[in-house]
């Protein structure tokens, strides 16, 4: 290990000199001992190039008026300097050599940060580097769990299975979205943090004062979202008890608008409605289920208010079979309909979106 020697008050000096000749290295810290510093430098520094940079130095501390002393030192222990703690600054730099490329930008794409977790899919072929893609994934990240995705979002409740690959292993989390707090359990609950621009827009479209039903809430984010800035009414149903007791513990954690209120209903949302929300009608209709929302869609129009929004959500390669579905659903209900926006949510497969159609209901003249 190739150090130069100088009194402490001609450090910077001859630091300056050093680092306009690259030769410096940055993997050690300068080290102070004894009134002298040692400026590292880079193994593969030629004789010519140093005995060149000694010179420049001595030249450099004599202007100073110094009187100076310089000496290489060959400290011949790496131990003697202390090793910088450089952070990698992406990713890429930390998994490079272990995987190509495009396989760094194919990962990067399925990451999902949710509070103190990521969530990451690996393609098979990468399974086997699973634990180097885990601890880079969670240096790059400054997070505290890894968890690999296992299976597809499945079933009822729309979770999925994860595996550790990195840190510890706790699935429950707060993730931060617009100035709120949601609490959550990765593994038993679905959330996703892709939908954070959607639920912004539902929450600048929604008016003090409406009645508002979240049909499968979840954990509630959109809920949460919209009364952290609405006075409104909104009841939450979903039929997952872990998602609902976070959406209970999510109403607690926030402050929310002055006049705003949320309730909380764990069931399935065809018998809620012939419950507890019998003969209740709203003015705005949520239904985050793009799966099987088709399925829901005649119930969500008899819910509705006249005038009444409904944000309707399903998979599709466009708009048009959405449209038109809502469109039926409203005629055999003898009720009007108008398209007010539709969006691409998020990617869902290939050519397929994950897509949003909101649309008025009114009675018809
Ligand atoms: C795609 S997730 C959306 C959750 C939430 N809206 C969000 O954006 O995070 C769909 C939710 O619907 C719930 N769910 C599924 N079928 C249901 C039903 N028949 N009645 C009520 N909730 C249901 C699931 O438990 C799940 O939490």
């Amino acid at each position: 290990m190739l150090t130069i020697k100088i009194p402490v008050q001609n450090i910077e000096a001859t630091r300056q000199i050093v680092l306009k000749h690259k030769i410096i290295d940055y993997d050690y810290k300068i080290k102070v001992e004894n009134g002298f510093g040692h400026i590292p430098v880079k193994k593969e520094t030629g004789d010519e190039l140093l005995s060149k940079v000694i010179e420049e130095c001595k030249e450099e501390i004599t202007k100073q008026n110094n009187n100076y002393t310089i000496e290489i030192i060959d400290l011949n222990q790496e131990e003697d300097l202390e090793t910088v703690k450089r952070f990698p600054r992406s990713i890429t730099e930390l998994l490079k050599g272990k995987l190509t490329e495009e396989e760094i930008e194919e990962l990067k794409k399925s990451f999902d940060i949710i509070g103190d977790v990521v969530i990451v899919e690996i393609p098979e072929k990468l399974e086997v580097h699973k634990k180097e893609i885990g601890e880079a994934t969670l240096q790059f990240t400054k997070r505290k769990t890894v968890y690999m995705k296992k299976s597809a979002v499945q079933g009822v409740t729309r979770t999925r299975e994860l595996e550790l690959i990195a840190g510890e292993d706790n699935p429950i989390t707060i993730h931060k979205e617009h100035g709120t707090r949601l609490k959550l359990d990765v593994k038993n609950v679905y959330f996703s943090p892709r939908l954070a621009t959607e639920r912004k827009r539902v929450q600048e479209e929604t008016n003090d004062g409406e009645e508002i039903l979240d049909m499968f809430a979840g954990i509630g984010p959109f809920p949460i979202v919209i009364a952290k800035e609405k006075n409104v009414n909104i009841t939450a149903v979903d039929i997952n008890e872990h998602a609902i007791k976070y959406l209970n513990e999510n109403i607690r954690l926030n402050k929310l608008a002055p006049n705003a209120h949320i309730t909380a209903i764990c069931g399935d949302t065809n018998e809620v409605a012939k419950n507890e929300l019998k003969d209740k009608k709203f003015d705005r209709i949520i239904m985050n289920l793009p799966g099987l929302a088709p399925e829901f869609l005649s119930l969500a129009i008899s819910l509705c208010n006249d005038g009444g929004v409904i944000h309707y959500y399903e998979f599709s390669d466009g708009f048009f079979h959405g449209m038109e579905k809502v469109q039926r659903e409203a005629e055999n209900q003898n009720k009007d309909v108008e398209i007010l926006s539709t969006r691409k949510v998020k990617s869902y497969k290939t050519r397929m979106w994950h897509v949003a159609i909101d649309c008025k209901v009114t009675e018809k003249k």
